[in-house]
């Protein structure tokens, strides 16, 4: 633990209240594109001063679809280079790898041991990635039981992430509850925190899809986070937009290109619909909102490609950051983990009862 998380516990437990606990995951497969960021990465750096934050790297889920070793090591090492530059804070939140601490493994065991098969095979992102799969793996079904083991270890109140997880997030309430009642209250029940605008980034190429690191290799798909100018410049120049001449928000799917990229704008800007609409009062037509969305999206992807690159550039700094903060988190999912051991009847080495 950090001097300053020490001296905040220490005053919140002297006030008698307990910080709101947060844990989200990123899975270090594909390339980071701005869903990910607006969705995502940004919220949970523009708040982590408020509560104690667990953000992992959940390399263990990557492997449920199939990963090669090395890209997989360096996809690992890249995604946390990415979110130290994109304003993670070593100081203010606990950055880890999933496979550091064994406590994730282990707990997804013993919650598989209470969790009904039925419950997994209705998840709809397990229907949709067995669909496109000619072997599907137990881990792509056991997936959120796993992920559930990462929230519900570290007693979260909160979990971020985009509207797609959160089914998941329900899967991983419904298993707390149920463990609590069948050995008596041990996890807090966790609850899903998605933002509104920014918790569904499209794609550029078809805003009826969501942006996806699996398209990022796609022409046009995905601004990617390490994409130079001259590159975001284009893909959003070619983004999909519609046959009028119209720059507001709206629901009609046939707008839906235009109400992305005022989307994506509102988000990194951190402005209101109408203070966003506003600024385009006096644009002329799409080719100028292009153009402007592109100017933000730069402006605010620049310094995180140049941290990143230092960061990548000094490996066994990064590794130092990463074993920091798998240490800070096993000291709250260990224990944890011990306590559903016991509570499940499993002996702990070197203790009597
Ligand atoms: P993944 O890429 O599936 O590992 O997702 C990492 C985080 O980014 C999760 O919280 C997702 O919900 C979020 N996310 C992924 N794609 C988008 C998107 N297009 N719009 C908003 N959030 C997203
Ligand atoms: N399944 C999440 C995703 O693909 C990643 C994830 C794994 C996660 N464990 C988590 C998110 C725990 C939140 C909390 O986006």
């Amino acid at each position: 633990m950090t001097t300053e998380i020490k001296i905040q516990q220490a005053r919140a437990d002297m006030s008698g209240e307990t910080r709101r606990r947060v844990f989200s995951g990123i899975q270090p497969s594909g390339d980071v594109q701005l869903g990910n960021y607006l969705g995502a990465i940004k919220g949970w750096a523009d708040r982590q001063a408020e509560k104690e934050n667990f953000f992992c790297i959940v390399d263990l889920h990557a492997l449920t679809t199939p990963q090669d070793p090395d890209e997989l090591r360096h996809q690992t090492r890249s995604l946390a280079a990415m979110l130290f530059a994109a304003g993670l804070d070593p100081d203010k939140s606990t950055i880890f790898i999933q496979s550091h601490v064994t406590a994730h493994a282990e707990g997804c065991w013993l919650l598989n041991c209470v969790t009904p098969v039925g419950w997994l095979e209705r998840m709809t992102q397990f229907k949709e990635k067995a669909d496109n799969q000619e072997r599907v793996s137990t881990g792509l079904l056991d997936y959120p039981v796993l992920m559930a083991g990462d929230i519900i270890l570290y007693d979260a109140h909160e979990v971020p992430v985009g509207e797609d997880q959160r089914q998941h997030v329900e899967l991983a309430r419904d298993i707390a509850q149920r463990f609590n009642r069948i050995y008596g209250d041990t996890f807090v029940v966790p609850e899903a925190v998605i933002p509104e605008i920014g918790g569904r980034v499209m794609g550029l190429n078809d805003p009826s899809v969501k942006m996806s690191k699996s398209f990022s290799h796609i022409r046009g798909h995905a601004v990617r986070l390490l994409d130079e100018p001259d590159e975001i410049d284009r893909s959003i120049k070619r983004a999909v937009t519609d046959n009028e001449n119209e720059i507001r928000f709206s629901d009609d799917p046939e707008r839906a290109g235009v109400n992305n990229l005022l989307g994506i704008y509102k988000v990194i800007t951190d402005k209101t619909e109408a203070e966003v609409e506003s600024d385009f009062a006096d644009a002329r037509g799409y080719g100028d909102l292009k153009k402007r969305v592109a100017e933000v999206v730069i402006e605010a992807l620049t310094p995180i490609r140049e941290r990143y690159n230092r960061l990548m550039g000094d490996v066994e700094e990064l590794d130092r950051l990463l074993e920091r903060g798998a240490d800070q988190a096993r000291a709250v999912a260990d224990p944890k983990l011990d306590e559903v051991k016991h509570r499940m009847g499993l002996i702990l080495p070197g203790r009597k009862g």
